[in-house]
């Protein structure tokens, strides 16, 4: 399987006087799962739905390789969307699907082994209004791979869902990934798609605040490292042949972007007698709150 890119570009969508989404701008490309985060109002969902072609943007575009998905012959085919959905309660999950088939060429048949590449064949003929929320997002999401997609769009698919389920999710989407599909999903945690991600899109008030890898990610929540020597001469020597470092009293260094690993060598090198050596620094979290919560 071969996913097409996903670019949006300079995408603006405003309702009435509220800016939902301001010249957005991010890809997510194929064989890799890009989440999409941002807090609660944050405008994942209008820039999913611009994506696909739910939204008119108010500016910008949005494309699945090479087009919109309004010009594409059968969008089913190259894309299976996960939204926050609406379900007939009275209906059963096989007919549910069988409802949605005809609309993306799909038979019977290919409703069951949706079920069943999600784990719901036993609940094929269960009314959906006695799902737990765990079971509607599976069944959201057989209904996206009715048309054998080669790219998922799936909007807090994790949401409601418990450990277990988390783990099937992140299991079922990796898996996709690497067969060469593109997993395009929003999450307003990043503790939640951690384990999941590759690439990592962060926006805040309707903009985009950071787009890298997660492993890049990861790598802005530099630890700082404080060294504690009873050695004032050496200290000072070796805080003035290091930039970055600094002398915070006698006794005292911080070294900014450095481990303890990297710290503890320093002085070992510089024979340096060492009384305490602690790291300091961000976790993932708190990088994440930091990027939502800075000024514009
Ligand atoms: N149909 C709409 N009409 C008016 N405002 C909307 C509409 N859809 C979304 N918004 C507003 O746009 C902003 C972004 O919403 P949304 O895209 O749903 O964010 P998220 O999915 O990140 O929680 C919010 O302020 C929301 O109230
Ligand atoms: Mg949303």
């Amino acid at each position: 399987m071969e996913g097409p890119r996903i670019a949006i570009a300079g995408l603006t969508k405003r309702f009435g006087t509220v800016t939902a989404v301001e010249d957005v701008s991010f890809a997510a490309e194929p064989g890799r799962v890009t989440g999409f985060l941002g807090p609660n109002g944050a405008g994942k969902s209008t820039t999913l739905r611009a994506l696909l072609g739910l939204v008119a943007p108010t500016a910008g575009s949005a494309r699945i390789g090479d087009h919109a998905y309004a010009e594409l012959e059968r969008p089913a085919a190259v894309v299976g969307a996960l939204l926050e959905g609406a379900f007939h309660p009275g209906r059963t999950a096989r007919a549910h699907l069988r409802t949605v088939a005809p609309l993306v060429d799909a038979d019977d048949a290919r409703c069951d082994d949706a079920l069943a590449m999600v784990g719901m064949s036993d609940a094929a003929n269960r009314r959906v209004g006695g799902f737990s929320m765990g079971m509607r997002q599976r069944l959201g999401l057989a209904t996206a791979l009715l048309g054998e997609p080669t790219a998922l769009v799936l909007d807090e698919p994790a949401n409601g869902l418990d450990p277990a389920g988390i783990t099937w999710m992140r299991g079922f989407v990796r898996d996709f990934a690497a067969r060469g599909g593109t997993v395009l999903l929003s999450s307003h945690l990043l503790g939640e798609v951690e384990q999941t991600v590759d690439d990592v899109v962060v926006i805040a008030q309707g903009r985009i605040r950071h787009a890298s890898s997660l492993a890049e990610l990861r790598r802005l929540a530099h630890p700082a490292t404080t060294l504690v020597s009873p050695d004032a001469d050496r200290l000072a020597r070796l805080a003035d042949d290091w930039p970055g470092s600094r002398l915070t009293s006698p006794h005292e260094l911080v070294v900014a972007h450095a481990d303890a690993a990297e710290v503890g060598a320093r002085a070992f090198a510089a024979g340096l007698e060492v009384h305490g050596l602690a790291e300091s620094g961000e976790t993932l979290e708190q990088v994440f709150l930091r990027l939502t919560e800075e000024a514009a």
